[in-house]
């Protein structure tokens, strides 16, 4: 029975040598201490033998399976490990191949146009607030004095969704929602960016267009004036289209504002000498403003008795197209690679 043990204990450590992978080594396992293994064979003849015998034979069994198990053992880790080198190797990267372009995208000069004008507001201590692009006539209109039936509608042709719902005309619903959720706290100083929506479909005007919108309330007592609306459209101005460019304020009218001002920026291209862009009159039109009008102070909550403040609104779009001397509006819409790709760069 000795003999037996150390055949098998030969057997197991010549066949170790030979192994070459786990399957080898599992098959090795099985016949060997398997079920129906060489070694359980044996375990299972231990019956036969005599009372004395017994311990001794046992003994010697479990020291031999012992011994079996780890020649096992260490077989197993050694193959493990050179499997492993053996997938570090064949899935080895050469970091020195080139790599394939990583084609990145670049900022829409629409996006650009907005952070900068957020940027600049921000830094004058505005808030930057958003709005609903699916408006209520209420907050779109009629908060804003324009009650139902006022001809001044007509000014900005609307997308109905229902008789009360509209794609926003403009960003001046803002001002409504704001001043209502302030309620008379002052002061207020907000822009708000964003969509808006009118049915326009000739060549210079698009269904789809961005605007931002800007409202400061105070107190009576502060006296926020019209010097101040100039101020401030100015510094806007120079940020936007450059310094040395002069601002007109032209008498216009607006229902929401009291006096209402469309505002003209000498026009950059011809500096005010008159030019194809500015149709030579030497000014371009680029904003409208004013002094809040009594009625929507007194609508949303605000004593005009108490409080007053401007507002002024543009389009975003005319002035991207300004700021990078953008010839066809629609550039800014049919996302053509080529031309978007002009402004991977820093401004
Ligand atoms: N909402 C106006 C428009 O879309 C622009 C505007 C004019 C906004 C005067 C104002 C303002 O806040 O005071 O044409």
């Amino acid at each position: 029975m000795k003999e037996k043990l150390d055949n098998i204990k030969n057997q197991v450590n010549q066949k170790v040598k030979e192994l070459k992978d786990m399957q080898s080594l599992n098959e090795l396992k099985v016949k060997i201490l398997g079920k129906k293994g060489e070694l359980t064979e044996i375990l299972r003849g231990m019956k036969d033998l005599s009372p004395e015998e017994r311990p001794i034979i046992g003994n010697l069994v479990n020291k031999v399976r012992n011994e079996i198990e780890e020649v096992i053992k260490n077989a197993e880790d050694l193959i493990k490990e050179k499997e492993l080198e053996r997938k570090l190797e064949e899935e080895k990267i050469d970091i020195t191949l080139p790599s394939s372009k990583i084609i990145r995208g670049s900022k829409h000069p629409i996006n650009r146009t907005i952070e900068q004008i957020q940027d600049l507001f921000v830094s004058m201590g505005y808030d930057v607030v958003d709005g609903p692009e699916l408006e209520t006539d209420e907050f779109c209109f009629e908060r804003l004095n324009l009650p139902k039936g006022h001809p001044a509608r007509d000014m900005q042709d609307s997308f109905y969704i229902t008789q009360e719902v509209l794609l926003r005309t403009q960003t001046s619903a803002v001002q409504a929602r704001v001043m209502l959720a302030n309620k008379e706290k002052s002061p207020i100083r907000m822009i708000c960016t964003g969509k808006t929506y009118r049915r326009e479909d000739d060549a210079t005007h698009s269904h789809q267009f961005n605007q931002v919108e800007g409202l400061v309330i105070d107190k009576k007592e502060r006296n926020v004036s019209l010097a101040d609306l100039k101020g401030t459209l100015q510094v806007f101005v120079k940020e936007m289209l450059g310094n040395n460019l002069d601002l007109r304020f032209r008498p216009s009218y607006f229902p929401f504002t009291e006096p209402s001002y469309e505002v003209d920026v000498t026009c950059f291209k011809c500096c005010g000498k008159g030019c194809n862009l500015c149709k030579q009159t030497g000014w371009i039109e680029i904003l409208g403003a004013g002094i809040v009008h009594p009625n929507v102070l007194k609508m949303n909550g605000y004593d005009p008795d108490q409080y007053g403040g401007f507002a002024f609104g543009t389009g975003i779009d005319r002035l991207a197209m300004f700021k990078y001397g953008i010839t066809d509006m629609r550039y800014l819409y049919t996302n053509d690679i080529r031309f978007l790709k002009q402004f991977d760069r820093k401004d």
